[in-house]
């Protein structure tokens, strides 16, 4: 990330309308989240919260749900459609990596690959002592991060492979997002750019940004030396066990007791 972005969020989050709108089918996690709320919350923290998207079914619960997230945006779009809860709401902006709020959760949570932003190992271990900070020993710290496909990561790199179409939120134009990577496998960065047009306008927006490809055993690692206990690996949504044909990787922790 260039310094501006540490602190202000990364170019493909600097706009919610467009961001609500080219994620209008992901909703396989929504239920999901509302389980989990009610199986460990009440009191909810969602890392790199964004639009609020899964603030949504946390507060069907009776939760409270305090998200912190980066872009200025992305936050004020979710104060505009949370609105209705704001009694137990709370959205701060911030930096997961330097993240103290001075109080513990029941639930912790850092959803829809989110924790790829983190792109360093140092950036992971400073995230997670964050967490660890707001824990109380029967807190669960729950992540759900894709499986790195070794398919997605070789691709030739000029290959653009369509990723995606959305309505443009202004015009409801037809908006096709292409994507190009480039993978890097000595610091497991993967580059990315989308390229995004409509019938009128080829690549009106080209947009760059960086993850960081976590493999399940660097995951284990990270999670063991920032003091985190695996209770459950899941590969899905139903909550089946992580196994080697899983897409996702979905991690049930608690701090670990010494
Ligand atoms: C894939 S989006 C997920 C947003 C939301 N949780 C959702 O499920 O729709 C990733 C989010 O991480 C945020 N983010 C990235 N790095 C961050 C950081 N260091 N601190 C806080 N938020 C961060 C981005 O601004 C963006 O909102």
């Amino acid at each position: 990330m260039s310094d501006d972005s540490r602190a202000t969020g990364l170019p493909i989050y600097q706009d919610a309308a467009r961001y609500d709108a080219e994620h209008w089918w992901k909703v396989d996690d929504l239920a999901f989240w509302e389980t989990m709320a009610r199986k460990f919350g009440p009191r909810t923290l969602e890392l790199a919260s964004g639009t609020g998207r899964l603030a949504e079914p946390v507060l069907k619960t009776n939760a409270t749900y305090t998200g912190v997230e980066i872009s200025a945006s992305l936050l004020k779009r979710a104060r505009g459609k949370l609105a209705t809860y704001r009694q137990r709401v709370r959205l701060v902006q911030g930096d997961i990596r330097n993240l103290h709020l001075n109080e513990t959760f029941d639930l912790i949570f850092i959803g829809f690959n989110s924790f790829l932003h983190l792109l360093t190992d140092e950036d992971a271990l400073a995230a997670l002592d964050c967490v660890r900070e707001h824990c109380h020993p029967d807190t669960r710290f729950m992540i759900d991060i894709f499986v790195p496909d070794p398919i997605f990561l070789y691709r030739p790199p000029d290959q653009r492979v369509p990723t995606k179409i959305y309505p443009d939120p202004e015009t409801g134009a037809a908006v096709k997002v292409e994507e190009t990577n480039s993978y890097d496998p000595e610091t497991e960065l993967n580059h990315l750019t989308w390229y995004y047009s409509t019938d009128e306008a080829r690549d009106f927006l080209i947009l760059d940004f960086t993850l960081r490809m976590y493999f399940p055993d660097t995951m284990d690692r990270l999670l063991h030396d920032a003091g985190f206990s695996v209770i459950n690996k899941w590969g899905d949504y139903q909550c089946r066990s992580f196994n080697e044909n899983s897409e996702l990787q979905i991690y049930v922790t608690q701090v670990a007791v010494n």
